[in-house]
């Protein structure tokens, strides 16, 4: 516009007029020119952190799905062994085929399921009695808690329902287990699992009297491979950091919510929300 105004006016003798038009051309076909090649290379680096976000999601999953198939097989190597030990024990190896039938089962049950979710593709959810879920986690598990001096109390209302997929759920649910055993496994004490319904959601409560999380920590259990049971801690094992992760995607990917409330020395209450059927 201003150039059309300042060559009509003859502000400019004619060829001065003329070449600052040119220049101004110039440099505006250059800028095109610069800002196209920018644009190639935005939408260059913008796929490329579509494949890494991609990879790195990949790469989450099937350290997901090996932690997993961990929490489901190490229960069955420890009554194998037994069993092994001691051959003559004929209720000894009929519970281990049982529970060898129960957990491959669920193994392969858990494959299927997060395999579905690592593609995007929505988990076969259905009606679950809660109260059902949880006691077949205790018969997966494969040390009793009395031996490790914590007494389990269950509240769990009865014919209470939940929208899920079953065998995620379970394992959600194993994972804040197994983590409020480790927390109590030192001085002992006592696992709750509460399950309640309120108007349109149940609230499923794991609540324990172990060790306490860390003020500092508790912004950080989420995280993938957070973990502070390490070689250097005096955790009875080293950790992954993954329980609590993939619970948090689960427990998302159901529309619902998980929470923590911990007192460090006195114990931890983790908080599910989730649909009802
Ligand atoms: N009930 C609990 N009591 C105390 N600390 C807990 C409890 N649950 C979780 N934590 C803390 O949160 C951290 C993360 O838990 P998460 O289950 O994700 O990993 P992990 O138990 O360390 O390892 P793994 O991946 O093998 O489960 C734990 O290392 C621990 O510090
Ligand atoms: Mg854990």
């Amino acid at each position: 516009m201003i150039i059309g105004v300042c060559c009509r006016n003859n502000f400019f003798p004619d060829n001065e007029g003329a070449g600052f038009v040119t220049r101004i051309l110039d440099q505006r076909r250059s800028l095109h020119h610069q800002l196209a090649t920018q644009r190639n290379r935005n939408d260059e680096l913008e796929t490329q952190m579509g494949h890494m976000q991609a990879l790195a999601n990949l790469g989450l999953t099937s350290a997901m799905i090996a932690h997993e198939m961990n929490n489901v097989l190490t229960p069955l190597g420890t009554y194998a062994q037994l069993a092994l030990s001691h051959p003559e024990d004929k209720q000894l190896i009929q519970k281990t085929l049982q529970k060898t039938a129960l957990n491959a089962r669920r193994a392969s049950k858990i494959l299927q399921s997060m395999l579905a979710m690592a593609n995007g593709r929505p988990q076969a959810k259905a009606s679950c009695n809660v109260e059902a879920l949880v006691k077949e986690i205790f018969q997966c598990l494969a040390r009793d808690f009395s031996k490790d001096s914590i007494t389990v109390v269950l509240e769990i209302e009865r014919d209470l329902a939940v929208w899920a997929d079953g065998i995620s759920l379970q394992q959600v649910l194993m994972n804040l287990i197994l983590n409020a055993r480790e927390a109590m496994l030192e001085a002992g004490g006592l696992l709750t699992i509460a399950a309640k319904q309120f108007d349109e959601f149940v609230r499923i409560e794991v609540r324990d009297t172990g060790c306490g999380i860390a003020r500092e920590h508790m912004q950080k259990i989420f995280e993938p491979f957070f973990t502070t049971k390490t070689e250097e801690s005096e955790a009875p094992r080293t950790g992954a950091g993954l329980g609590l992760a993939f619970c948090k995607r689960v427990i998302q990917s159901h529309d619902g919510a998980i929470s923590v409330d911990s007192e460090l020395g006195h114990g931890t209450t983790f908080r599910i929300t989730l649909p009802i059927p």
